[in-house]
């Protein structure tokens, strides 16, 4: 069954993509292009532990390039932002460059975003009191991830979160914020620990999954999801196992990523993304490992209530094609692929061995805060309260 459907669709500007094994070697040239002096953004992870980036940095610096470091360990804070934006007024940088996860690539897009203006990031932040529209003045800024999961390189936001009691999780975001460079380079992402790369693999998923579900998707962000989602099946347990150290399977993973961020962008995300920002508000949780832990019951229930409903749309068919591309054993009949679908991701979670929300603090007393700041008008159907509730009951 398909549904017609008319081909339009928005997208965003994209970066200047440099996309392929090797691709690092490319930093210099392209960020000499904006001038000579640098902020350079990195993780606390292995990556900034090795040998890699004090050799890139004495490279950049040979030749020509002042490079200031800056080093962060979780997803980015207000305060952060702010703090390292006033104690770096007197300089002028010309490019900011982050080199990391999607924490590392947010942090970098807000202080490239943040660099040219004199108030607060909160003022801009989206959903907060008082909001100031951003005028997208900002300074170039280049984004090279290293793992493969938010898509971040390719999108228009930087999600900011202050967590606590109050807490949010919202985004700072134009659409000039997309990065004006991309450098996707696999052999970058080969260290990266099966755990980490099964659960920001998931967050690839999960944005494939919403976005092709999604009742914005269009012909365009459907092709979009689908060749990602067929890069990620062949890709994904191999990257989690005997594959990690395998260029090629890293570089799908890669793809499968990038084409998530694109697709998302243009189509929304969906309920799991919806918890995401109020859970990740309220406790500290990684957004992948959010992302892995709910995705298998959101789905599920997502199919369940499209059933219960008497799905008129093309969105069971849709699950049933993701179930196809994703399990070889996934047949013909779009019902029996649909149970297929939540029974892989079931596979998955137990596999790696998702935590729970209650790992992080997450308790039954705050499902009501929870659902009450969850927002999902991109999912592929309205879920009520009991839904929701269900969800996360599931998963505590
Ligand atoms: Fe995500």
């Amino acid at each position: 069954m398909s549904i017609e459907r008319r081909p339009d669709f928005s997208s965003l500007p994209l970066p200047h993509i440099r996309f392929g094994a090797g691709r690092i070697s490319h930093l210099s040239s392209m960020a000499s292009a904006y001038g000579t002096k640098m902020l350079l953004v990195t993780g606390r992870n292995t990556l900034s532990r090795s040998d890699f980036l004090s050799g890139l940095i004495a490279g950049l610096q040979e030749e020509g390039m002042h490079c200031t470091c800056l080093e962060v360990d979780r997803e980015p804070s207000p305060e952060m932002i702010d703090g390292v934006i006033s104690s770096s007024r007197k300089q002028l940088f010309d490019v900011v460059v982050a080199i990391g996860g999607g924490s590392v690539m947010d942090a970098g897009k807000a202080l490239s975003a943040m660099l040219l203006q004199q108030h607060s990031v909160e003022r801009f932040i989206e959903g907060q009191p008082g909001l100031l529209l951003h005028d997208g003045r900002k300074v170039p800024f280049i984004a090279v991830p290293t793992t493969s999961g938010t898509g971040s390189e390719v999108t228009s936001n930087a999600v900011i979160s202050r967590v606590g009691h109050g807490g949010y999780k919202r985004s700072l975001r134009h659409p000039a914020f997309v990065p004006d460079v991309a450098i996707i380079d696999p052999e970058l992402m080969v260290t990266l620990p099966p755990e980490m790369t099964a659960s920001t693999g998931m967050d690839a998923l999960t944005q494939l999954l919403e976005a092709y579900l999604s009742p914005f998707s269009s012909p365009y962000t459907d092709a979009v999801c689908l060749i990602g989602l067929e890069q990620f099946s062949t890709s994904f347990e191999k990257a989690c196992g005997a594959g990690a150290g395998d260029v090629s399977v890293r570089a799908g993973m890669a793809y499968a990523a990038l084409m998530s961020g694109i697709a998302l962008a243009s189509a929304g995300l969906g309920i799991v993304h919806g918890f995401a920002s109020s859970v990740g508000g309220l406790v500290d949780i990684p957004h992948g490992t959010l992302c892995a832990t709910l995705l298998a019951e959101s789905t599920r229930e997502n199919i369940c209530q499209l059933r219960a409903r008497g799905d008129a749309s093309s969105a069971l068919h849709k699950f049933a094609n993701a179930a196809r591309i994703l399990d070889a054993h996934a047949g013909a009949d779009d019902a029996e692929a649909c149970d297929r679908l939540t029974g892989l991701l079931e596979t998955w979670q137990e596999r790696f061995g998702f935590p729970r929300l209650g790992t992080f603090g997450v308790r039954e007393s705050d499902f009501d805060t929870i659902i009450a700041t969850t927002r999902s008008k991109s999912n592929a159907i309205a879920l009520n309260e009991k839904s929701m509730r269900s969800i996360l009951e599931s998963r505590v």
